[in-house]
């Protein structure tokens, strides 16, 4: 049976979440304990309305402090080197079993690849197999394309960062499910903060759905900016700039797209004044 929350609970749950988050607390482990539709509703019954009330939140608050143990910042702030934050990151992370993923035939975590300094950076879906076998994003025949797509702006992929939705390959190529990208979107926020591009590229429509929180389509969301800011991230960093554009693995389907694609790829690069090489040169 589906447990539902008391609404005070729920507010004030979502209050104290929120703010840990403003506090770059992103992770959380709960303990299982009496659920507020557990307690016994006699334990209030007899009471005059008010002190019902005062002693509903003082349970309330104790569920949630009993609930939210072992919270731990995040281990990189401060650390203004990005490098030196995405180890950190990568050691939080660790040999992940956060999510259903890590016990569906996963051989490795894909955490990211590229220069920690990059102006741009490129979030795709989750790893596939070629990926989970050599434990780097995009180094199949859909990186090669994306390899393709970043030399055509007229720079080297070792100049970009390049990470996925989820680290973790989803069994047959699936989508990865809501509960999977929210457990571990939180460690791509963290790579985003460390990084500080200036851009961000979407790769299709997972990706672009979950970092913009929108369940619109790709075609409305392509061609255009949206502004990109993790929480938690330093607040003297105004954030990033966000295109949508399609999947390479959707341009190896239908490469009639491709055309759209280098449109949004020079709205880009137009933004990071960078100028396609001349045909010819290398
Ligand atoms: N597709 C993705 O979305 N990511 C990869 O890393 C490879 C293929």
């Amino acid at each position: 049976m589906p447990r539902t929350l008391d609404p005070e609970l729920r507010r004030a749950l979502a209050e104290r979440v929120r703010y840990c988050h403003e506090m770059g607390i992103h992770d959380f482990y709960r303990r299982e304990s009496a659920a507020p539709d557990q307690i016994p509703s006699s334990t209030f019954q007899s009471e005059p309305r008010e002190e019902m009330a005062a002693r509903k939140s003082v349970v309330a608050r104790t569920i949630i402090e009993d609930n939210l143990v072992a919270i731990t910042p995040n281990s990189e702030l401060g650390v203004s080197d990005p490098a030196a934050a995405l180890k950190l990151i990568r050691e939080d992370l660790g040999d992940c079993t956060r999510c259903k993923l890590h016990q569906q035939g996963r051989k490795q975590i894909v955490f990211g690849v590229g220069n920690p300094h990059a102006e741009l950076m490129f979030v795709g879906e989750g790893p596939g197999a070629d990926e989970d076998a050599q434990g780097e994003p995009f180094v199949g025949r859909a990186g090669q394309l994306l390899n393709n797509m970043i030399k055509a702006m007229g720079l080297r992929r070792e100049d970009v960062y390049i990470a996925n939705i989820v680290k973790c390959r989803p069994p047959g190529n699936r989508t990865p499910e809501p509960d999977e990208c929210g457990t571990c979107s939180p460690f791509l926020m963290r790579q985003i903060a460390a990084i500080k591009p200036k851009v961000l590229v979407a790769l299709g429509a997972t990706a672009a759905k979950n970092l913009l929180a929108m369940n619109s389509s790709l075609g409305d969301l392509r061609g255009r900016w949206f502004d990109f800011k993790p929480p938690a991230s330093d607040p003297s960093w105004p954030g990033a700039r966000l295109a949508v554009t399609y999947h390479p693995a959707y341009l190896l389907r239908d490469p009639r797209q491709k055309g759209e694609t280098w449109k949004d790829l020079q709205m880009v690069m137009k933004y990071l004044g960078i100028e396609a090489p001349k045909k010819g040169a290398e």
